[in-house]
């Protein structure tokens, strides 16, 4: 059974240009982001409030985010600890997203801290988050294989899952990286997590397009019930501490196989096509998206 109704979690502002190396003026971004809630995307991820030096791309959030915090969209934020919390409630943020992972390789790599030590450090954000009614949502990284350690087992996912949940995060969202994953896999992580207290409802998925298997791992996820994905338009993206992250599944693909099981998401297609083809250009290189390619005529 698929839902009738999808929310599409648009990750293109952050993910997708969290890994580019040329500054992109911050008016673009703001431009991108416009752009985006004109094409009809509802939740638009703007920008993280980390260390300026881990993510150069995003240093300049402070400039960014009043540019954009007008529009009638959810603005969710990265935020990795209550430095960059309460930069983020500063600027009147009403989202924001603490970011686990399954593994300690990446953790390291990431937030310079083990795995509990993440955990740990996220955990007066999520409850000060929730004591302001702030929407937390949690990422989990390396759901399903990592850089450094290879295969990724469930059980480890399902506990760091569960803390964050435990913590009271209100989303989860199940990070593949790496873009290893395959329908089979999602699967099965589904459901030891269901059966773990942790049901498809709470969940997102966000999956990268490395192996072209994005597309497929998101129909098998919205067969068990998860309806809440994310995307990057045009799919941009990639993680600077993941070697070997390709982009994000991208928005106008989804919405292409969404249109065909009949799943409205009120999204402009062409609008989005249009909005991908202009960063393209921006950035210099086509978009990797086969329906963005389809469907351009620039
Ligand atoms: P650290 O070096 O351990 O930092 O980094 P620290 O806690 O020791 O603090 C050192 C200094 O940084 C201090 O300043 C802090 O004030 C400052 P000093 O006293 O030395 O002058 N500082 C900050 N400044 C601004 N904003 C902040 C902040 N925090 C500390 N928020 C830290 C730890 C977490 C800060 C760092 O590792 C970091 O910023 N990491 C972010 C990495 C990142 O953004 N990665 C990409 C997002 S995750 C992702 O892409 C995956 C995802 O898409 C899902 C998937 O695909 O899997 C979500
Ligand atoms: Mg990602």
């Amino acid at each position: 059974d698929l839902p009738t109704r999808v929310r599409i979690h648009e990750v293109g502002a952050r993910d997708g240009l969290q890994n580019e190396k040329a500054t992109v003026p911050t008016q673009v971004k703001a431009r991108f982001i416009h752009r985006l809630a004109d094409a009809g995307l509802t939740t638009i991820e703007a920008t993280s409030f980390v260390h300026p030096k881990w993510v150069p791309q995003l240093a300049d959030a402070e400039q960014l985010f009043p540019m954009v915090a007008d529009l009638p969209v959810a603005l969710p934020v990265l935020v990795p600890n209550e430095r960059g919390l309460d930069r983020a409630l500063a600027l009147g943020a009403r989202r924001v997203a603490v970011f686990a992972s399954a593994t300690e390789s990446f953790a390291k790599a990431n937030l310079n801290r083990t795995v509990d030590e993440a955990l740990a450090m996220f955990e007066p954000v999520v409850a000060r988050a929730k004591t302001d009614a702030v929407h937390v949502r949690g990422y989990l990284s390396m759901c399903f294989g990592d850089p450094w350690e290879g295969g990724v087992p469930i059980a480890q996912v399902v506990r760091v899952c569960r803390a964050l949940l435990d913590m009271g995060c209100d989303e989860l969202s199940l990070g593949d990286t790496i873009g290893v994953a395959t329908p089979g896999h999602v699967v099965a992580l589904l459901a030891a997590l269901d059966e773990a207290g942790v049901p498809p409802a709470t969940l997102a998925v966000h999956f990268h397009d490395t192996y072209g298997q994005a597309l497929a791992n998101t129909l098998a996820a919205l067969q068990q019930g998860v309806t809440t994905i994310d995307a990057s338009a045009g799919g941009l993206g990639g993680c600077p501490y993941a070697k070997s992250a390709t982009g994000n599944l991208a928005t106008e693909d989804l919405v292409w196989m969404l249109r065909g099981l009949g799943i409205d998401t009120g999204i402009d297609l062409g609008r989005l096509v249009a909005t991908s083809a202009w960063m393209a250009a921006h950035l210099g290189r086509p978009s990797p998206s086969r329906t963005v390619r389809a469907l351009s005529h620039e």
